[in-house]
């Protein structure tokens, strides 16, 4: 299986994406890294001890930014996520597990050198901990396998502003960071993520099927977060359901077969009404004099997904037996 550091800021379909790759045979998570966003970092940092609690699993959580590089912190959308990032859960169970002491960062830079070019990084949240690591090891994208990254919209509109999507918005300075450092990198934007749309009742079947403190609870975040998209959305709506967003970068690493990529160079707009907007080059051109020079890598963008396919994998995996 593929080493998969997860950083993450969980919420609701950030817990989704971190049971599907707990679920999947392909992927190993070596590590939860959590960051700020859809909550404070301390809530994200509990959450994810919680529900790899509740799985069953002891996996390493670290706690890592709390804000953005440069930009203020907004509040977290607790009408979104639940003020708890759980779709607000009635109560908790009393846990075992305790954070690594590590920052996020430096838990990556010590994985990449540990494992060189075995890790790949899953990245679903604001991406400050991937741009504090390359700030403390340069070398890093020579160490990592991939980074795989929701976040960003391309062709499709923006989710917090016309063209800025949440995660990018949250932290343009380090998405830029991120998308010129030089890794092989994925983008998974909202170009696919709109496109794919999970009832709340394949989450229903889920927890029928395992019967399980695991999938119940991420039952009751999914009805708080369709119950949040469905009222927003019409589209999804009409089958009271949400965006799987976070599921997505799983997706891609376990079945790229069912995504159009396309590569091209990508730039983050840090400032002024365009804030948070994924600029894609896809033609040779550049523009050295603009801040598009040759040096700028390729990101494969996705920009298509089989949808239907796309949410048999996520039923089918979130199925298996793999809870303890
Ligand atoms: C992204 O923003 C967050 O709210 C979600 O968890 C996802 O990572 C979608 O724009
Ligand atoms: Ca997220």
């Amino acid at each position: 299986p593929r080493k998969v550091i997860y950083d993450t800021d969980p919420g609701v379909d950030d817990a989704m994406a971190l049971y599907y790759a707990l679920a999947h045979p392909d992927i190993e998570v070596v590590g939860i890294t959590t960051t700020f966003g859809n909550v404070y970092v301390e809530q994200a940092a509990t959450n994810a001890l919680y529900l790899s609690a509740l799985a069953g699993r002891l996996i390493p959580v670290t706690q890592g930014v709390a804000q953005p590089l440069v930009k203020t912190a907004e509040p977290p959308p607790d009408y979104i996520h639940g003020a708890d990032g759980l779709g607000n859960l009635p109560h908790r169970l009393a846990t075992q597990g305790k954070l690594d002491p590590r920052s996020s960062a430096e838990f990556i830079v010590d994985m990449a050198r540990q494992y060189p070019g075995e890790i790949t990084l899953v990245a679903v949240g604001p991406l400050g901990n991937l741009a504090t690591a390359l700030q403390l090891a340069p070398e890093l994208p020579t160490l990592v396998r991939e980074v795989i990254l929701m976040g960003g919209a391309v062709l499709e509109s923006g989710n917090v502003s016309p063209v800025a999507e949440a995660n990018i918005w949250n932290d343009p300075h380090a998405a830029d960071a991120v998308f010129t450092a030089g890794w092989p990198l994925t983008m998974v934007g909202l170009d696919v993520t709109h496109q794919v749309i999970l009832p709340l009742s394949l989450f229903q079947q889920i927890a029928e099927h395992h019967q399980h403190i695991a999938t119940d609870t991420l039952h009751h975040a999914v009805a708080f977060y369709s119950a949040f998209y469905s009222e927003r959305d019409p589209v999804v709506g009409q089958v009271t359901g949400c965006y799987g967003h976070d599921v997505l970068a799983f997706v891609v690493l376990t079945n790229p077969e069912l995504f159009t990529l396309q590569a091209g160079r990508v730039r983050v707009a840090v400032d002024g009404l365009a804030q948070g907007q994924t600029m894609m080059q896809r033609k040779a051109v550049t523009y050295p004099q603009h801040g598009w020079h040759e040096e700028i890598p390729h990101t494969q963008v996705c920009m298509q997904v089989q949808a239907e396919a796309c949410r048999a994998v996520v039923q089918t995996t979130l199925q298996r037996d793999w809870l303890k």
